[in-house]
């Protein structure tokens, strides 16, 4: 697929920084992007082990779904848009891989939703983090009742998301709805590090603890438990289960092969 509203950097074979580029509506996210992201995710190179997420510019994640577009939806045609946002944002809560949210500006709205489906969020100390979709007479559409509560809790959930006010960086800290708070210059080489930290891990490993952690939340106490139990159990069928144990028994660094 042609790209234009996405951009992508390789910081090495293992490691995307995607860019969502849209910079006339500070990254707003319409069909267009959507579909975009869609595809991108569906068709990313198995050899990435990680990627990082962030918006274009140095002002915007992501102002949210497109108001010029959502404005004359019905609600058929709501209940689509609201699916494919859905369905995009699913799609990167359940990649393989970890993805990581560098929030350097707005994450409004489906930006904020958006960060919400990455596994961890980074942020610039100009973010300003949001929902404020009850002042344009609609509840959050792409998920956000449904992981913002799980992340920060039901009642900074529900202030957030009834008063619809946006907080700033260091309050999102506070709450954890992000792990860490840089200043802009130093957020994506701070995601980076942590991509490269993760990349030096075994990958087996990574991919089946995001697994368990992901499917936790949906599980009672005993599947949850029996699923970190199997994975754990399949971890030792690999060899860099054994490499690993190996290289640290000859005290030496283990060379992961994704086996
Ligand atoms: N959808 C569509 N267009 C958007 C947008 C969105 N979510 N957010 C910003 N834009 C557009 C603006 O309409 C403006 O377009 P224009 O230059 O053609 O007038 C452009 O992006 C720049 O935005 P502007 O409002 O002029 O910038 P600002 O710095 O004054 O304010 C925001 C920035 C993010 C505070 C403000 O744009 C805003 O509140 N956006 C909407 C956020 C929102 O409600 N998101 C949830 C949607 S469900």
């Amino acid at each position: 697929m042609e790209y234009t509203s996405l951009r992508h950097t390789c910081e090495n074979p293992q490691i995307r920084v995607l860019y969502i580029s849209a910079p006339q509506s500070l990254n707003a996210l319409n069909t267009q992007v959507l579909t975009e992201l869609e595809s991108y995710i569906d068709t990313l190179d198995k050899e990435v082990r990680v990627l990082i997420i962030t918006g274009d510019g140095d002002k915007s994640f992501v102002a949210g779904a497109d108001i010029a577009e959502m404005h004359g939806l019905n609600e058929p045609e709501a209940f689509e848009f609201g699916k494919l946002g859905a369905r995009v944002f699913r799609k990167i809560e359940t990649l393989a891989i970890p993805v990581i949210a560098a929030v350097n500006g707005y994450a409004l709205g489906g930006g904020c939703e958006l960060a919400l489906a990455c596994d961890i969020r980074y942020a610039s100390d100009n973010a300003r983090f949001g929902q404020p979709e009850v002042g344009l007479g609609i509840t959050p559409g792409f998920s956000g009742t449904y992981r913002l509560p799980k992340i920060v809790g039901q009642g900074i959930a529900k202030e957030m998301i009834y008063a619809g006010k946006p907080i700033k960086a260091d309050e999102a800290l506070r709450i954890g709805l992000v792990n860490k708070v840089f200043p802009q210059a130093e957020l994506l080489p701070a995601a980076i590090r942590l991509a490269e930290n993760i990349c030096a891990a075994a990958p087996i490993a990574v991919r089946y603890a995001k697994q368990c952690i992901n499917n936790n939340y949906d599980m009672d106490a005993d599947e949850a438990i029996l699923l970190e139990n199997r994975l754990f159990a399949k971890c030792f069928s690999s060899e860099d289960q054994k490499e690993g144990m190996g290289a640290f028994l000859n005290k030496r660094r283990p060379a992961f092969k994704d086996k």
